[in-house]
């Protein structure tokens, strides 16, 4: 079985990202498993590109740090071939209308002067660095599982028309975490991009800090700790804390008495999460020859097990060889 996902280098890594998604690649991760950064996701709105290589670095490390095998991991732009003809394939397999009807392409395109075509077809590539990989799970936050049903639709209905190549995947999304809100805005999801970080922890904050945003998290006026999803502030402080600590939100509920101590026991709990996390990372920073080795290595196993699909679906197509 193989398990694939990615994380785009919009942003530096936020909490959300780690307990949503990161901290399962680690945990449940095979050998045959792939993680990888997508780098040319990152591009669907105005970037930086000395940033943008920054970020990739840095998310490579956290991935890394986080415990997920160096054997496993990948940057997305060093199969920019395979997965340029692939989505291609299958943007035309896939409607306009499918496309458009992407709940983070409406989103983000509200309101926006020149928004870039990729915002409208980056859900296709995303298609397609799953199916090159012929995945079976998806592990993702919440906010990403229609872009896997869109992926799913696209497999079936290449199988149909033109024969086998494509595993069909499935979204895998965590028992808690799915869908981390912003501390200082919980009706929004907390996210790498927002301007204003205030209630956006960074997995890589010193402890301090990751502190003084968690202490100033919006609650409520309620005065009892006690889980229920309508209370979006509270009950996102609990998540947290359960994502954590590997048990639910209404029993970690029962341990505190007030939104004080709520808020102290999950600053605790976030800061001994990432605090492992914050100090590897760090030193294979400080080793970009290793980062580079890795990535070396992470490109030729990533080519080499997708290949083979492109090329069957090329030709069952009517192109290639
Ligand atoms: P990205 O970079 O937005 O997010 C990476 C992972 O983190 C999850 N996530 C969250 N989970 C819980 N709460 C949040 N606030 C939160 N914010 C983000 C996301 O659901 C995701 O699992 N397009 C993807 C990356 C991608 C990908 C793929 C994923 C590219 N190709 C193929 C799976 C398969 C993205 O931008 O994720």
């Amino acid at each position: 079985m193989t398990r694939l996902s990615g994380i785009t280098p919009s942003g530096r890594v936020q909490l959300g990202n780690y307990l949503g998604a990161i901290q399962r690649w680690a945990s449940q991760g095979t050998a045959d498993d792939l993680y990888f950064v997508s780098d040319l996701h990152a591009m669907t709105s105005t970037h930086n590109p000395a940033m943008l290589r920054a970020l990739t670095g840095e998310q490579l490390a956290v991935l890394i740090a986080a415990g997920i095998p160096a054997e496993s991991v990948f940057v997305q732009s060093d199969l920019t071939r395979e997965l340029g003809a692939l989505s291609w394939v299958l943007e035309c397999t896939c409607t306009f209308g499918e496309a458009a009807r992407m709940i983070q392409f409406k989103e983000k395109a509200k309101g926006q002067a020149g928004v870039r075509l990729s915002l409208l077809t980056y859900p296709v590539l995303m298609a397609a660095d799953i199916l090159l990989q012929g995945a079976d799970e998806v592990p993702v936050g919440a906010d990403q599982r229609q872009h896997v049903e869109l992926a799913r639709t696209l497999a079936k209905r290449f199988n149909a028309t033109y024969g086998e190549v494509f595993t069909v995947p499935r979204a895998v999304l965590p028992p808690a975490g799915a869908r981390v809100r912003d501390l200082a805005d919980p009706a929004r999801k907390m996210s790498k991009s927002t301007r204003d970080s205030a209630g956006v922890v960074f997995v890589l904050d010193e402890p301090e800090l990751v502190r003084r945003k968690i202490r100033r998290a919006v609650t409520d006026d309620a005065r009892s700790v006690e889980y229920d999803p309508r209370r979006p502030g509270p009950a996102n402080l609990l998540e947290i804390l359960a994502a954590c600590a590997g048990d639910t939100p209404e029993r970690v509920a029962g341990d505190y008495g007030s939104y004080g101590a709520l808020k102290e026991g999950v600053a605790e709990a976030v800061v001994e999460t990432l605090r492992p996390i914050r100090e590897r990372a760090g030193g294979l920073l400080d080793d970009p020859a290793e980062l580079e080795r890795v990535r070396k290595a992470g490109a030729a196993r990533a080519t080499q097990r997708g290949e083979h699909r492109l090329h069957s679906a090329l030709r069952l197509v009517g192109t290639g060889h």
